[in-house]
């Protein structure tokens, strides 16, 4: 039978104008893949979490302009550039928090003006059909890299831990997340297949359960021993000695090191520096935002009340009319993360001065 990792989380459906994605939302008891075709579908899948992870959502959206732009009407250049940035807006304005979905979008973006750029210096002029070929082939390129630098993370993360090792994460920075491996779980992958019998502890993740629901099935389906605690449930089992290292994703890097990552990983963060138990935020380098300087400008996405009081329970689970605050992610502060796992290695304060060095030697 099938395991949800034999799925592709997303996929370019070319001959059929679509990206193909599993719709997020109705896992673990259905695998429904889905197609999007247009931007209000594209832009509902990411705004809805039926695609969801920072990388992934970043590759939806390369592909996701890509598609837009191929149906393009523009007969000059200057009315497709307009028609580019204006799709370009929409679909970044469908969540504000991860940045890898600007990012990729203004990969996009830049790709074409610069092949733009090239073709003019050549003598030659604007030819759609090529620019569309260009966007093509680089929104695969970015779903391409994506694999490679998560396995990289992995071969990093993996020179953390030990044989045996108890290992707690949050929310899903699975496979489920990116195109493969995931960036937290890329360690635990990698291990797993070499032998280390990991016993891995996954945070429910409320309200939308990330961690129950994408997690834990995904590390169960490839045979990790996997424990599912409730989120309050981590204090006690670091205490009792079963967490050696802690692994999470996160949704933007600011420059300073301090990172956004599903609502609670601070709260994981604060109580595993309380217990000695390293913290490592796994990020690729798509995930560091050098033009945000610290946590604080880092724009926390706020949902919808009824995610807190209406979802997964057949009555409301909370009194009507009370307040709720849904804030999706937060932001750990660099004080309490023991290294930050990129695909060049692993970077450890003071993360200004890491984050700079590294990107100037990758450049
Ligand atoms: O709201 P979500 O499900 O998109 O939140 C996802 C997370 O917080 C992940 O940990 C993060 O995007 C990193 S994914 C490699």
């Amino acid at each position: 039978m099938k395991s949800i990792l034999d799925y592709e989380t997303v996929a370019l459906a070319d001959e059929r104008d679509a990206i193909v994605i599993i719709d997020q939302t109705l896992l673990p008891g259905q695998t429904k893949l889905i197609d999007l075709k247009t931007g209000e579908e594209i832009w509902n899948a990411i705004y809805l979490l039926q695609v969801r992870g920072a990388p992934a959502i970043g590759v939806c959206a390369g592909f996701g302009i890509y598609i837009l732009m191929k149906h393009s009407k523009a007969s000059s250049e200057e009315e497709f550039l307009s028609e580019l940035k204006k799709n370009k807006d929409y679909l970044n304005s469908s969540r504000p928090t991860a940045v890898n979905l600007s990012w990729a979008l203004e990969r996009m973006e830049h790709k074409v003006i610069s092949f733009i750029e090239e073709e003019k210096r050549a003598g030659r002029s604007f030819d759609k059909e090529a620019v569309i070929k260009v966007m093509h082939d680089e929104s695969e390129a970015i779903k391409a890299e994506d694999i490679d630098v998560c396995r990289r993370i992995g071969e990093n993360g993996l020179t953390l831990l030990k044989k045996g090792d108890g290992i707690l994460t949050h929310c899903n920075a699975g496979q489920l997340a990116t195109c493969k491996y995931g960036t937290a779980t890329a360690p635990i992958y990698l291990g797993h297949e070499r032998g280390y019998d990991f016993h891995v502890y996954c945070d429910e993740t409320r309200p939308l359960l990330q961690g129950a629901r994408l997690t834990a099935y995904e590390l169960h389906s490839a045979g990790i021993d996997t424990t599912l605690i409730c989120d309050n449930m981590s204090a006690s089992i670091m205490k009792a000695g079963k967490i050696q290292a802690i692994f999470v994703g996160c949704d933007r890097v600011a420059a300073n090191g301090d990172a956004a990552n599903k609502i609670g990983t601070s709260v994981v963060a604060t109580v595993a520096k309380h217990y000695g138990i390293p913290f490592y935020v796994c990020a690729p380098t798509s995930t560091i935002d050098m033009n945000t300087f610290t946590g604080d400008d880092i724009v926390i996405e706020q949902r919808k009340p009824e995610e807190v009081t209406d979802m997964w329970y057949k009555e409301r689970m909370a009194p009507e009319g009370v307040k709720v605050y849904n804030p999706a992610f937060d932001v750990t502060d660099n004080s309490l993360i023991s290294g930050i796992v990129t695909e060049y290695g692993v970077l450890r304060a003071p993360y200004d001065k890491a984050i700079k060095e590294m990107f100037e030697q990758n450049k």
